[in-house]
């Protein structure tokens, strides 16, 4: 649906409203307190979690393949002192070279890529040896009842949410990237229905060499 008056016009909009709310700040500063040196966010956004970089980030690079999230996203970069240089591109296609980053960002996009497995491989790409890659993101359960309501409801999600699967299994699709994964959690957002609310929150560190 990129491209689509939805995507443009509507989505950036219901994101913000459903992505901004308080329940999820606390999950966001946990999973970014650790980032520091080069820094890459992969599906910015509205900039939600621009509030939640240590004070040690002052620059990222932020890519978004929806140009209208970064125009929502102003006046939280204006308010947050750190520089952000706006990419509007897909993540599934870098133009950064090897090895630039110490840690790429992902928050709540994995489900929405189209091309996820090409996606990581960029990540895992543009990474120095031994950097990091932060996720935060929806997906899978490990309950069978709810993985069938998950099945079931994918088609509904992917209109809804421009794009956005409920069942994609996020450890599973990081490691298919060469990731060794250093922390995983596996929790439910409270007050969220569970078919939407499995997250993966998690640390995954591109190794020395993969040979
Ligand atoms: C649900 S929003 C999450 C935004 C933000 N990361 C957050 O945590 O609030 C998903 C974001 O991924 C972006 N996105 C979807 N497909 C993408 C792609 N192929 N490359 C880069 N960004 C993409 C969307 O435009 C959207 O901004």
């Amino acid at each position: 649906m990129s491209g689509s008056f939805y995507s443009k016009f509507v989505f950036p909009y219901l994101c913000e409203l459903t992505m901004s709310g308080k329940s999820l700040s606390g999950f966001r500063q946990d999973a970014l307190q650790e980032i520091n040196g080069e820094v890459l966010e992969i599906g910015f956004g509205t900039g939600l979690n621009l509030p939640h970089f240590p004070e040690t980030v002052q620059k990222i690079d932020a890519v978004d393949v929806n140009p209208r999230m970064h125009r929502l996203a102003r006046k939280r970069i204006d308010k947050s002192g750190i520089a952000v240089t706006n990419y509007v591109l897909s993540g599934e296609h870098l133009p950064m070279d090897d090895a630039s980053y110490d840690y790429v960002v992902c928050t709540f996009t994995l489900c929405s890529i189209p091309d996820v497995s090409q996606a990581l491989l960029e990540i895992n790409r543009v990474l120095k040896p031994r950097g990091n890659f932060v996720f935060l993101e929806h997906g899978l359960s490990d309950v069978t009842k709810v993985q069938a309501w998950q099945h079931r409801l994918n088609p509904l999600q992917k209109k809804i949410g421009d794009g956005c699967h409920l069942n994609r299994k996020i450890d599973d699709l990081v490691l298919g990237a060469s990731f060794e994964i250093t922390s995983l959690k596996r929790f439910h957002l409270p007050s969220v229905p569970k078919f939407i609310g499995h997250c993966y929150q998690g640390i995954a560190a591109k190794p020395l060499s993969s040979d």
